[in-house]
């Protein structure tokens, strides 16, 4: 949908033009993939679909919230007094939660507003629709209520948003780069000390490519949280043995020095995950620079395996899209993408040789697994922003 087209769609519902507009973009990660939450490095990019947020303020303590993809709900009515969670909320608890935490952080959001959101990340695909809605709140709240807040305050918030008010215990990586991502650069970032660093990625005649499992992502968050917990009962384990705050600190050497300690298989498998996945993101950082997307390519392929086989977050969609892109020709690199479980995996593949393997992807996957996957070019766009006249068009 337009943007000249919401705005015909709030006047309608609305009765009243939209006053301003806001964007939150979607997000892809190259590599470092369940690094975040072990105090390690991720490596992602704001992609150009995401949460359109059209919005007026009010001069009661109203709050009315409408989705356009989810119109048969109607207006949802909420208001200032009211923020706590209520399951019965559905996706309004996003804007709610968003609200209330600002508020709680001392953010003067005085009166009500009207906002009708439009998102065209594709729908339950781990390109972070959540991230995505929270950060869009977050800039119309900023916009709306002049507010001063600095934006790594605002990541901070979205992820408390998500941890403590939805209850999913997720890293920092999806807020971060949503609410810091710039048009063209991936950012690599530290999630322990929050230092960061903008990666310009330049593919000289290739092109990254989203492959959607669209397989629904059952489990996912509970196999997250357990997936957490293994982690935290390694480093418990380790801890025994050696001073060490997170696995992000660990190299690769110290941590086979010191394995032994863990005792068991599955532990050792998330850690080393973990471990060598820092390890390849950091070295992702340093191959780019050197313009080397070959290598980055094998990093890519590397990180697939060590998620597929140490972590297990992948199963039969994720590995079959990989497994078959690895086959084609013009193929730099290609892997899962976010939590896992389902959802999207990319892969770098020449500009010559991208008709033909979607089509080639798309035939065996959908033999192999009976599902049809869909395929989408991935623009690198900027964070979460209120768009200007030129972009409102
Ligand atoms: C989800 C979480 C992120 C991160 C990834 C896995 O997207 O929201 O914080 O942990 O999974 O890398």
């Amino acid at each position: 949908m337009r943007i000249e087209e919401m705005g015909q769609q709030f006047a309608d519902i609305f009765s009243k033009p939209a006053e301003r507009v806001f964007f939150a973009p979607g997000r892809i990660n190259l590599i470092g993939e369940h690094t975040d939450y072990n105090g390690g490095h991720v490596f992602p990019l704001a992609i150009t679909f995401g949460t359109y947020a059209l919005a007026a303020k009010r001069e009661d303590r109203r709050l009315r919230f409408y989705s356009a993809n989810f119109s048969e709900r109607g207006i949802v009515e909420g208001s200032l007094d009211e923020l706590d969670y209520k399951e019965e909320d559905g996706w309004t608890n996003y804007p709610k939660g968003m609200t209330k935490l600002m508020q709680e952080a001392g953010c003067a959001i005085n009166t009500g507003y009207d906002v009708l959101f439009y998102g065209n990340i594709p729908n339950g695909a781990g390109l972070s629709s959540s991230a995505s809605i929270e950060m869009a709140t977050g800039v119309m709240l900023e916009g709306l209520f002049s507010l001063n807040i600095d934006r790594i305050e605002m990541v901070k918030i979205g992820q408390r948003v998500e941890n403590h008010y939805i209850g999913v215990n997720s890293g920092i990586m999806d807020q971060f780069v949503i609410g810091m991502g710039k048009t063209g650069a991936a950012i690599w970032l530290d999630c322990e000390t929050l230092h960061y660093e903008y990666a310009p990625i330049e593919l000289p005649n290739a092109s990254i490519v989203i492959m959607n499992t669209n397989k629904r992502r059952e489990l996912a968050s509970s196999k997250y949280n357990e997936r957490r917990s293994e982690c935290e009962e390694a480093l418990r384990r380790l801890q025994k043995r050696m001073d060490v705050k997170s696995l992000g600190e660990l190299t690769p050497d110290r941590f086979e020095q010191n394995k032994a300690v863990i005792s068991d298989a599955v532990l050792e498998k998330r850690a080393r995950h973990a471990v060598y996945e820092n390890a390849r993101t950091i070295e992702a950082l340093n191959k780019l620079k050197e313009g080397n997307v070959e290598a980055v390519g094998r990093l890519m392929n590397q990180s697939h395996a060590s998620l597929e086989q140490d972590y297990e977050v992948t199963g039969k969609e994720l590995d079959t899209l990989v497994h078959t892109a690895w086959k084609q020709p013009g193929v730099i690199g290609a892997r899962m993408t976010g939590a896992g479980f389902g959802g999207c995996a990319i892969a770098i593949v020449n500009n010559e040789n991208i008709e033909s393997f979607v089509s080639e992807v798309g035939k065996r996957y959908e033999e192999e697994c009976g599902i049809r996957a869909e395929f989408y070019m991935a623009h690198i766009g900027g964070g979460a922003r209120e768009l200007v006249k030129e972009e409102i068009g």
